[in-house]
């Protein structure tokens, strides 16, 4: 959703706004725009579009923008439609601002504020700035202005902020919508994330909420409301400087799907000791493990199915009540909660703010928290009891690849460990069980030499409207995730369903060359998938079977068929949904579709 970017330094600021605007568009945004301190002019000049940073760019091409100060935006639209006067920045008077997030009460500032006859577009964004402008023009005094104008607003927000008559200088203020900050040789900065700093600096801070940060060129400063100064916590990214960046691949998904061995083996790294999960250099303590009688997993989408394939080995494994919610669904449902309730949130961005708002609930109910999260610092992160890094380096497509498979790899490091502190498996067991884990990378590099295989599978669906994904037990699982992968990038309606379900009502969407994918990893229910699978051949579905090379039968080679190769069944999942992801890119790449960005879609989803 909206990406914010803010620089005060010694360079020329346009380019700087339009590199970081262009690392910020995974986020997802159908407008763009900036705003330059016009020295010369005593002025802030405004420069916005609808549609991508590329049509800003055009706009911005003969304009003579002579400038080291400015702010950038990428609007993901809420409040108003998509159109040129709806894109930030917003200017009323001496104000000119960007904004993240929704100001719920803009229409009784409105009428507080009498600003109906003022306002040009239909934004609640331009109510913070009209508000922020009053405060101004009482006192001139941006600092005091900036507090007694978040005093009235409600919601969530990041603002940004420049004031005509106070050159080069930058503020902003927050609440839940995330703000990074870095001061480096070149100047200051600030962005809704590390992405957009990561090529300039490895240093950041996340500014609190309700903190005031002011950026000259060669300071920043921050204060709290009460006007005390507040020292930035500095953190240290550990993503390389190019990471961001493609690499030489044609999307972000193919590099990000390639990096999986590489991101699964970080992940694993230094969380074992003598064969054993370890978690100690995560100041983890066992007894988070051993004091818990139930685990709640919250998380949305993606990180979701990486709670479910989890679920089904917290049962198999340490036979312990576990529920998986939807956190967009889970205040409403009036979870079981209370404090021996490991509540466990799952976030790549670590903003999702269902997620967060579901931690939050949890924790007022008694829970521990525990967090799986990729981007460190962030809300979601910070509002944990603890957390455990993914280490899977930025993740710049919008559809989630590496972050899943790199949750994964925690979730079965957290079930050993909680196997082996509970006495559940003995230390050989679990040596055994590590000793599999750690073959996942090269597993998946085998899978990944086979692209091609998978390309070809692919090939036989980009027409398809409805596709069906079928499997039993962990299979249904990976294939919730596939099945997503797919709909989301490809636009094909798919299905997963577990398959002994199908017939007791979807049968009867199967038709002549209905496409099926059917997924078989696990040896103890194989037998009733195979007949399950025959089921829809024999009502004329055209079958792909992704199949577990152990698993592969004289019946099973009449299908279009990609082999898996062998790890544990429970490990399946990695192969499995890795084959699945290559399905998903190849599928919306041979169709022409912007992989990347698919319609509709933010990276960041931070609005429940
Ligand atoms: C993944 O492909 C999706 N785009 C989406 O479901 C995502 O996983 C979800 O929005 C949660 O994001 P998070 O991991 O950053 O919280």
């Amino acid at each position: 959703m909206c990406g914010i970017i803010g620089y005060t330094g010694s360079k020329q600021v346009k380019p700087i706004i339009i590199d970081a605007l262009t690392t910020l568009e995974y986020r997802g945004y159908d407008s763009a725009g900036m705003a330059v301190c016009n020295n010369q002019k005593n002025r802030t000049d405004v420069y916005k579009c609808a549609g991508r940073v590329r049509d800003l760019e055009k706009k911005c091409e003969f304009k003579d923008i002579d400038s080291t100060c400015g702010i950038g935006h990428t609007r993901w639209a809420t409040h108003g439609g998509v159109c040129d006067t709806n894109a930030h920045p917003h200017s009323v008077g001496k104000v000119t601002l960007v904004h993240n997030g929704i100001i719920e009460n803009y229409k009784d500032l409105i009428d507080e504020f009498d600003l109906s006859s003022a306002l040009t577009s239909e934004t609640d964004t331009e109510v913070a700035a009209a508000v922020l402008d009053h405060f101004y023009e009482k006192g001139h005094d941006a600092k005091k202005a900036v507090k007694s104008a978040v005093k009235k607003l409600k919601g969530t927000f990041a603002l940004v902020i420049m004031f005509s008559d106070i050159p080069d200088v930058i503020y902003s203020i927050r609440n839940v919508s995330p703000i990074v900050a870095t001061l480096s040789e070149e100047g200051a900065m600030l962005a809704s994330d590390n992405t957009a700093l990561c090529r300039f600096t490895d240093r950041y801070f996340v500014v609190p909420e309700y903190t005031i940060v002011e950026l000259k060129k060669d300071k920043v400063t921050m204060w709290d409301l009460n006007d005390n100064e507040i020292t930035p916590q500095y953190l240290t990214m550990d993503w390389e400087k190019n990471s961001a960046e493609k690499n030489g691949y044609p999307f972000y998904m193919e590099k990000e799907i390639m990096e999986q061995p590489k991101a699964i083996r970080d992940t694993i790294s230094g969380r074992t000791r003598a064969g054993i999960p370890n978690f100690e250099a995560d100041h983890i303590p066992d007894s988070l493990f051993t004091g818990c009688e139930r685990i709640c997993v919250v998380a949305c989408g993606t990180a979701m199915h990486a709670g479910l394939v989890f679920q089904a080995l917290v049962k198999s494994r340490l036979n312990m009540h576990i529920d998986v919610e939807l956190a967009s669904e889970f205040m409403y449902s009036d979870p079981v909660i209370d404090e021996k309730t490991l509540v466990i949130a799952v976030s790549q961005s670590g903003e999702t703010i269902d997620t967060l708002e579901a931690l939050k609930y949890a924790r007022r109910k008694g829970a521990k928290s525990l967090s799986i999260i990729n981007v460190k610092g962030s809300s979601i992160a910070r509002e944990s009891d603890y957390v455990l890094y993914t280490n899977a380096g930025p993740e710049i497509a919008v559809a989630s690849t590496k972050a899943y498979t790199t949750q994964l790899a925690l979730f079965y490091l957290i079930v050993y460990k909680m196997a082996h502190i509970r006495g559940v498996l003995s230390d050989d067991e679990i040596r055994e069980c590590i000793r599999n884990l750690k073959r996942v990378p090269e597993v998946v590099s085998s899978v990944l030499d086979e692209k091609n295989a998978v390309h070809v599978i692919a090939r036989g669906v980009l027409d398809a409207k409805d596709l069906f994904m079928i499997g039993r037990g962990l299979d249904y699982s990976i294939l919730m995730e596939g099945s997503l992968k797919l709909k989301e990038v490809s636009y094909i309606h798919s299905e997963a369903y577990a398959s002994g379900e199908l017939k007791h009502g979807p049968i009867a969407l199967i038709t002549d060359n209905t496409p099926v994918v059917a997924l078989v990893t696990q040896e103890r229910i194989m037998s009733k998938e195979l007949s399950n699978i025959r089921e829809v051949r024999s009502r004329g579905a055209d079958v792909a079977l992704f199949i577990k090379a152990d698993l592969i039968q004289s019946s099973t080679r009449e299908f279009d068929t990609f082999v898996l190769p062998n790890l544990p069944d429970e490990l399946m999942v990695f192969p499995a949904s890795v084959a699945l992801q290559l399905l998903a890119y190849y599928v919306s790449s041979d169709k022409g579709f912007d992989v990347d960005k698919p319609r509709n879609l933010a990276k960041v989803v931070t609005v429940e």
